[in-house]
């Protein structure tokens, strides 16, 4: 950044999900990387916490379970996995990994490509696409259904979910007062029917394997099983959809990153770390301080809590050269932070949703010569999640030479 420049954003702005309709303030994030780098902030309901913008710093708290807590309670144990500790998060973690192994997840990639290839040929008769609702935010969903065995037809049910828990910030989803509440209640219930009826009447899917999972001889409770189902609802398509989006403007944006990856193929893996890094999808997660402690020089008191601001930490120039920069080439020295910075809680979906991300936009750059976004993209109310609601494209079909 040019340091003689101010950003338009202020620090305690980063508490409001206003701040985020325009976009992502990497201007400020620069400058609190530079001048003040876990920095108090402080929202319009008096809370602070403090915002933590360097990689390194990121990655040292994401690993340090016993001084900086997932459970935002300091003294109520918490039921579900990402806001648990060791060690019971560690015996919950166990049980719930069955289906997410990179070997199980790598034998996803036909019938993931299959959905894929669906969805993109469906949007390639139309004259024009709303990227997000029609092909982004389907794939993860339908993905995440198939994986535990949710019907075709209860698909919108749960889309509709998912967008009123994790953007009950903004009002095309906030519909009512109690929407959130409302759908949170209806979820659970649905999944611990569906657990019911797979405990009697077991399939091959994610959730009949939850319900016959045992470490010593427990099981997971009904509880247990129905909020990790919220969570793996909201953990698998919120993220993923956005980063495809995401992904698709920088390749509108970048036409050279198409052409790179047409003639060299073995550039997709690290092309999907760099897709994942520049946009973050999450932008921030939290952490309760256990004890009086330190970080970069600041003092930090027991239960307060600080917001590791992965969409900064991405960006830190000490870590990716010119960060700002999308390049598909990218060979960067750490690995990103987008899936969280290591640690107990490193994202229990990462091998599906980069399984995701590559095959849609392979699929995706086959059938198509140029992608034009042809209004801009409507950006999500929300200081969590990265969100783009709406993304108008044309997409020129490719023709066979
Ligand atoms: C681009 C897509 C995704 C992003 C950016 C993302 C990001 C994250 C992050 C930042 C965390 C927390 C890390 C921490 O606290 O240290 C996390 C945890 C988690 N993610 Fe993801 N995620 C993505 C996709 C998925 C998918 C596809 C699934 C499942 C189908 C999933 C399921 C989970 C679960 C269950 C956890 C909790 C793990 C735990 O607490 O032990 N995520 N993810």
């Amino acid at each position: 950044m040019d340091p003689a420049r101010e950003p338009e954003v202020d620090i305690d702005d980063l508490t409001s999900p206003d701040t985020f309709v325009t976009g992502v303030p990497y201007d400020l994030f620069a400058q609190l990387r530079r001048d003040a780098p876990v920095a108090r902030t402080c929202g319009l309901d008096g809370q602070s916490f403090w915002s933590v913008t360097r990689y390194e710093d990121v990655v040292r708290i994401s690993r340090d379970p016993k001084t900086f807590s997932s459970n935002p309670q300091p003294s109520a144990e918490n039921p579900v996995l990402i806001n648990m500790d060791p060690p019971a998060h560690t015996r919950y973690r166990q049980l719930v990994s069955t289906g997410f192994s990179p070997r199980t997840v790598a034998a996803m990639e036909d019938g993931i490509r299959r959905r894929a290839s669906q969805l993109v040929e469906r949007a390639l008769v139309q004259e024009q696409v709303d990227f997000v609702t029609d092909v982004a935010a389907r794939l993860p969903l339908q993905v995440i259904c198939d994986l535990m065995g949710i019907p075709a037809e209860d698909h919108d049910l749960v889309l509709n979910w998912s967008n009123r828990l994790v953007a009950s910030d903004d009002a095309e989803y906030h519909v009512l007062p109690e929407s959130r509440e409302r759908a949170q209640a209806d979820a659970f219930a649905y999944f611990v029917a569906l657990a019911n009826d797979r405990r009697s009447h077991p399939r091959d899917d994610l959730v009949s394997n939850l319900v016959q999972a045992e470490i010593d001889g427990e099981h997971l409770s009904e509880v247990e099983l129905g909020l990790f189902a919220i969570l793996l609802l909201l953990g698998g398509n919120e993220t993923t959809r956005n980063t495809l989006a995401h992904s698709v403007i920088a390749l509108a944006e970048h036409p050279d990153a198409r052409l790179r990856l047409a003639r060299d193929p073995a550039l997709w893996p690290g092309a999907v770390e760099e897709m994942l890094r520049h946009s973050s999808a999450l932008m921030q997660f939290t952490r309760r301080a256990t004890t009086d402690t330190e970080i970069a020089g600041q003092q930090i008191a027991a239960d307060d809590v600080l917001a590791l601001w992965y969409s900064s930490a991405n960006r830190d120039e000490h870590v990716f050269t010119l960060p700002d920069r999308f390049d598909v080439g990218r060979v960067a020295a750490k690995p990103i932070v987008t899936l969280g910075g290591g640690g107990p809680h490193i994202c229990l979906g990462a091998s599906l949703a980069r399984l995701e991300i590559r095959v849609l936009l392979q699929e995706l750059l086959a059938r198509t010569s140029d992608i034009q976004i042809t209004s801009p993209p409507i950006r999500l109310r929300s200081s969590f999640i990265n969100g783009i609601k709406h993304l108008p494209l044309r997409m020129v079909r490719q023709t066979a030479n």
